[in-house]
């Protein structure tokens, strides 16, 4: 069973259906928040989760280097003896040295189909380039931006009243199955990153 430390910004849905999905091949053991107030770190207390604050800014509001933030991030994540670090809507760019330090164990999900529509408005953009099909992309972390190998895709279609606001909604209900199915090939060890690919077992 693997322990996975989950990082979030936000309401944390995503962080819910991991929770819901738990089962023998990995435990939730930690949510980490950069936002004060997430609503996601209420549901990881309500499910009786460890969770841990780290504010990217300090004291007076001014902003923490990137590489002490990840420095802060990286003894929690040891400290709790995490094997396998999940994003789920954590709003902040990790440092090359992070990523690397987490290489093959850092997951995110990306609400597009990736390669295309990298980054943020992804909505907004698949709209008005009037996309037949969107989705969602788990993929390992690599020091480029939503650049890492996919791990598994799902796709929606996108209906022509569509609005970002509909669009986000529609995704959001494929990723809440699609990111626990590809967390537990990773954590019972189906899937691999190997020479920059997804490597599948
Ligand atoms: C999701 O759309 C995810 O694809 C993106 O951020 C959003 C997080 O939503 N990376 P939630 O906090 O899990 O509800």
């Amino acid at each position: 069973m693997k322990r996975v430390a989950v990082l979030i910004s936000g309401r944390g849905s995503n962080l819910g259906a991991l929770i819901a999905a738990q089962d023998s091949s990995y435990r939730i053991i930690l949510v980490i928040s950069n936002v004060e107030g997430a609503g996601g770190l209420d549901k990881a207390r309500d499910a009786g989760i460890a969770t841990a604050v780290i504010p990217h800014g300090g004291p007076s509001g001014e902003k923490k280097p990137r590489e002490a933030f990840d420095a802060e991030l990286d003894t929690a994540l040891r400290a709790a003896g995490a094997e396998l670090v999940v994003l789920a809507g954590f709003m902040r760019i990790l440092s090359d040295g992070f990523v690397r330090g987490w290489e093959g164990k850092l997951i995110n999900i990306h609400p597009s189909l990736l390669p295309a529509y990298k980054g943020t408005k992804v909505h907004e953009r698949v709209i008005e380039a009037k996309e037949a099909l969107s989705g969602a992309s788990v993929h390992f972390v690599v020091p480029e931006l939503d650049a890492g190998p996919v791990i598994a895709q799902s796709s929606v279609p996108v209906h022509p009243s569509d609005t970002p606001e509909t669009l986000a909604e529609r995704i959001l209900e494929i990723e809440h199955k699609l990111y626990p199915e590809a967390l537990k090939l990773l954590a019972s060890g189906k899937v691999k990153l190997k020479n920059g690919l997804a490597v599948l077992s």
